[in-house]
Parts: C-alpha cells; structure tokens; sequence
C-alpha cells in the first residue's frame, strides 16, 4: 500500500509521487532516470550523422529556422549567449558569425559525443576558441544566478525529462532584461490536407531516411514521436509564464511545422 506522500503533487510537473517518476520517452512511458538515459543513447548513436540528418528531413529548412532565431536574437559586441542543448553548435557558429567576432557564446549539452562532433566542426571554421564547452543538464545549469545576456535552446527541449524546470534554470541565470528563445517542432499541423501530408511524412518517411542515412531508425522514430509529444505552442507558453517569463510570444514557421518562442526576464 503507498503512503499518502508517494501521492504528493510535484511542484515541478504537477503530476503525483507515482506519476512524476515516470516520464514519456517517445510514445513509451519510462523511469525518469531511465528517459534520461534512453535519450542521451539517441544523440550518441546519430551524433556523427546528425547534421547530414537535419538536411536530409527538413530540405534545408532547418538552417532557415536557425537563422531566424539568431536574427531575432539580434547579437550585439559584448553579448553573452548560453545556448543550451547546443549539440553540433548551429546555434553557436551563427550567433557568432552575427557578433561579428566579439559575442562570447557557452554551448551547454548532456551529450558529449554531440559536443565532440561540435569542436571538429568549430576547429574547421576557427571558431574552438571562441566557444566555451560545457557537459551538462538544461535542468541544473553549472551557472551562477543572472549572468547571461541570451538563453536559446534550438529542438532541445522536448527531450528533457523536467521542461518546467529546465525553464525555472533559464530564468535563474539570464540577467534582468535578457531573453529567452526556444526552437522546437509543433505536435501538429494545422493545415487541411498537409496535415495528414506531413503526418504521413513524419510516420513513414524519415524513420526510414533514419535507417538508410543515420543506419539507426528506431532513434528516427523517437524524434517524430517526441515531437507529437511536445505542448502545442499556447500550452508552452503558459509554461514559459509559469516560469517567470514576460512579454511571452510565439511565431510560427513553415507553415506551423515549427515554433520560435520568446520570453523575456525582466
Ligand atoms: C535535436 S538535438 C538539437 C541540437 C542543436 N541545438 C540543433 O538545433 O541542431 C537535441 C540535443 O539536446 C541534447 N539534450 C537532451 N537532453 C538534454 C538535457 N537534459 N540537457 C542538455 N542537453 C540535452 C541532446 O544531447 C542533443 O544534443
């Protein structure tokens, strides 16, 4: 028999005891330690062909997206760029190609195979010295409070067990007046007939451009299903407010396939 406080509600997931040491991994409900786990084999397996990967699935697309981001951001000389989830460094290479050489920019990954991958491809451009390395968890950052200028997050955080408190982590350590920009995948088109296009694009075709390109489908199959998974962009920013985030907004790209959100500490 569990005892009244197994059924607790965890102020972090609003879920009871029992339920909050469960987390979804894909469509599978899992032991959180073990989504933990489960993920991090995910971006170890499709480290070395993940960015061959993001062009093969989205056509390019993705590199618009990330760019959109950087030009939302708008990086000025001196500004300091935590970007979390970092992976390969998309994100860091064009914050500081926009900096014009004088950003400084922290990439932050649980992943240290996708952060390898990183430094080959920062050596290659002359970049590795300009970009701090960090081995960590968007849910307990290795920052003191208020000491970045910019938090983003680019298709990073669907795959945290905790997004409320990767989220209350990002609050904590942006300066007052810094912002917040998150890149994630919509659970769902909204549009008649490329609805059911795309769902059909999403179930079929790139688990198996997963097996064919990455030689690793099921890691394929836990993205689109981690994506269909993720709060619609209304609900998401209901939690970005939660955390603390101000003037919360949102703008769709590509026709809804994905989300930049944007939040402000003020
Ligand atoms: C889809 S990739 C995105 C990489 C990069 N931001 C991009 O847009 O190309 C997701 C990344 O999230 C990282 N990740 C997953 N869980 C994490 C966590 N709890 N803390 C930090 N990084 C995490 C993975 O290791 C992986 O590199």
């Amino acid at each position: 028999m569990s005892s009244t406080t197994d059924h607790a509600l965890d102020p972090q997931t609003n879920e009871t005891g029992t339920e909050a040491a469960t987390a979804w991994f894909g469509n599978e409900r899992v032991a959180e330690a073990d989504k933990a786990r489960r993920v991090h084999d995910v971006f170890a397996k499709v480290a070395s062909r993940y960015d061959l990967m993001n062009d093969f699935m989205s056509g390019g697309l993705h590199r618009l997206w990330k760019s959109s981001l950087i030009d939302t951001l708008n990086p000025r000389p001196g500004m300091h760029l935590l970007d979390v989830a970092g992976g390969t460094g998309d994100i860091a290479f064009r914050f500081l190609k926009g900096a014009k050489g004088e950003g400084h920019v922290t990439i932050l990954d649980i992943n240290d195979h996708m952060l390898a991958v990183g430094r080959d491809r920062a050596e290659k451009q002359g970049l590795v010295g300009r970009i701090d390395w960090t081995c960590g968890d968007a849910q307990s950052l290795p920052l003191p409070d208020r000491t970045v200028d910019a938090y983003s997050i680019a298709f990073g955080i669907r795959n945290v067990t905790k997004i409320p408190l990767a989220l209350a982590e990002a609050h904590r350590v942006l300066k007052f007046g810094g912002r917040f920009l998150c890149l994630e995948f919509c659970p769902h088109l909204a549009v008649p007939f490329f609805d059911r296009l795309y769902a059909r694009y999403s179930d079929v075709v790139i688990p198996r451009l997963g097996g064919l390109v990455a030689k690793d489908e099921p890691s394929y199959r836990y993205l689109v299903e981690s994506i269909r998974r993720f709060p619609a962009p209304e609900t998401f920013a209901q939690m970005m407010r939660d955390a603390g985030f101000e003037t919360v907004t949102h703008r769709l790209m590509s026709g809804g396939v994905c989300a930049l959100h944007s939040g402000w500490k003020l």
